[in-house]
């Protein structure tokens, strides 16, 4: 088949190295891509603001599976226009997508059927949130209703922060229309692991739980970031674990979205508290992990292209999702200074040495070619997996290709995947 991957990220970069092995693609485009999957798909110049443009070109080129990496189109309606046109796409509609889309959305349907999540508030007005925060105390959570990229959740340890994250998203429209409504929930205490899955809307297959590392510096120390990087198999999440989060949360949610009117297919991410055998929901997103699908999918034996036509075809086969017994670690290098500003266009050293390690793939996340060099054109730049027979050894192994590459200002954690080494 025809497949056409929409993003240029490290996550997309995943897809498409994995896209690439499968047996039932005979051609890969990508739109817009980056330069670390050139030699995988044909890239196309289309940007993902204008989604009529990337269905007529899926219609030109009789594409016969879309597959949409980021959330924006997504929520802005990318299946619902492909699907009006008979084109297969791997990915909700904009009514599912809600579930990422808003946070208000999420957590009414989470309390309407009962699927565990922590005691919320959805507040419309600044006094509204205050006097809620004034009564719960701190630590308490602050989160814009939008979608803010992945900013608009604040963690506060006090009631003086709380309120000043509900002054800048609802007074200061720090993130526009997306903080016009908040939620106001409990904190959770735990540890958390993001369990993906695939759905064609009423059949549901678990991926391999993975864990990323969203604090910028060792010991989750720092602001925030986009993740910088992520293992699986996560052992937090145990068999019993598993199976109690598919009994509880992903059958569940996509019963109920298809009894709103709101069939899901796609994969669906839920982000997961675990303190003890309590399972709660954090969150859940209408799309694959960056970076937890740069470690889930080099663990999948199976046809992904194949798999994805099912989710979206509503015939997915869960004989035809298999999983290696192997762990796979992800390593973020970025540019100093992220998530912050920082510097771009330096010249990236070591990529063609490390392309012939074992074991090991570089996903790009933000570069670009100046002068015939591949430079860093982004926070997150590389995002450095190795595979290997437990944690410890692939850890070592995705070290060891860091080691050989540089560019200036690289930042990176050391110490990726040590909730799992210091289990053992
Ligand atoms: P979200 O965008 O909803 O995933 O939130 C970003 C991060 O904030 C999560 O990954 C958690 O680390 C943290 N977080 C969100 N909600 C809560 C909560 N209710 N209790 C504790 N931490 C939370
Ligand atoms: N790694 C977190 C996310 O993709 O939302």
């Amino acid at each position: 088949m025809r497949v056409l991957v929409l993003g240029s990220g490290g996550r997309e970069h995943a897809l498409v190295w994995k896209l690439a092995q499968s047996p039932s693609v005979d051609k890969l485009f990508v739109a817009p891509g980056n330069p670390g999957m050139q030699d995988l798909a044909e890239s196309v110049a289309l940007s993902l603001d204008n989604l009529d443009e990337l269905a007529d070109f899926a219609q030109q080129e009789k594409i016969d599976l879309t597959v949409v990496g980021p959330e924006v189109p997504l929520v802005e309606g990318i299946s619902d226009i492909f699907e009006a046109r008979g084109l297969a796409i791997f990915g909700p509609s904009a009514q599912a997508a809600e579930v990422e889309g808003s946070k208000a959305f999420s957590k009414e349907l989470m309390a309407k059927y009962n699927i565990p999540t922590a005691f919320f508030k959805i507040c419309h007005t600044e006094e509204e949130a205050k006097a809620f925060v004034e009564a719960k105390g701190a630590p308490i959570v602050v989160k814009a209703d939008g979608l803010a990229a992945g900013k608009g959740v604040v963690v506060a340890m006090t009631k003086e922060e709380a309120f000043a994250a509900i002054d800048s998203m609802m007074a200061g429209h720090k993130f526009g229309a997306a903080g016009a409504q908040v939620v106001i929930e409990e904190f959770m205490e735990g540890e958390e692991a993001s369990l993906l899955a695939f759905t064609d809307g009423k059949t549901i297959v678990p991926m391999i739980a993975a864990q990323d590392h969203k604090r910028v510096n060792d010991n989750d120390e720092g602001p925030n970031t986009g993740g910088m990087g992520a293992y699986a198999p996560a052992p937090v999440m145990t068999e019993e674990l598993r199976q109690k989060a598919v009994d509880t949360v992903l059958e569940p949610v996509i019963q109920a979205l298809a009894a709103e009117g709101r069939p899901y297919k796609g994969c669906l991410y839920a982000g997961l508290m675990i303190n003890g055998d309590d399972i709660k929901v954090v969150e859940f997103n209408a799309r694959f992990g960056d970076p937890e699908t740069q470690v889930v999918l080099p663990l999948l034996d199976g046809d992904l292209a194949k798999i994805m036509l099912g989710c979206a075809q509503g015939n997915l086969d869960p004989s035809w999702v298999q999983w290696s017994k192997q762990a796979a670690v992800c390593v973020i290098m970025a540019s100093g200074g992220y998530p912050n500003s920082y510097a771009k266009g330096k010249v990236i050293n070591g990529l063609a040495k490390v392309a012939q390690l074992p074991d090991v793939v570089v996903f790009h996340a933000g570069t670009s070619v100046a002068d015939g060099q591949i430079v860093t054109a982004g926070g997150r730049v590389l995002g450095v997996t190795a595979v290997g027979q437990d944690i410890a050894s692939a850890v070592d192994k995705a070290y060891k290709a860091v080691s050989e590459l540089d560019f200036e200002q690289a930042h990176y954690r050391h110490d990726i995947a040590w909730r799992a080494l210091k289990r053992k």
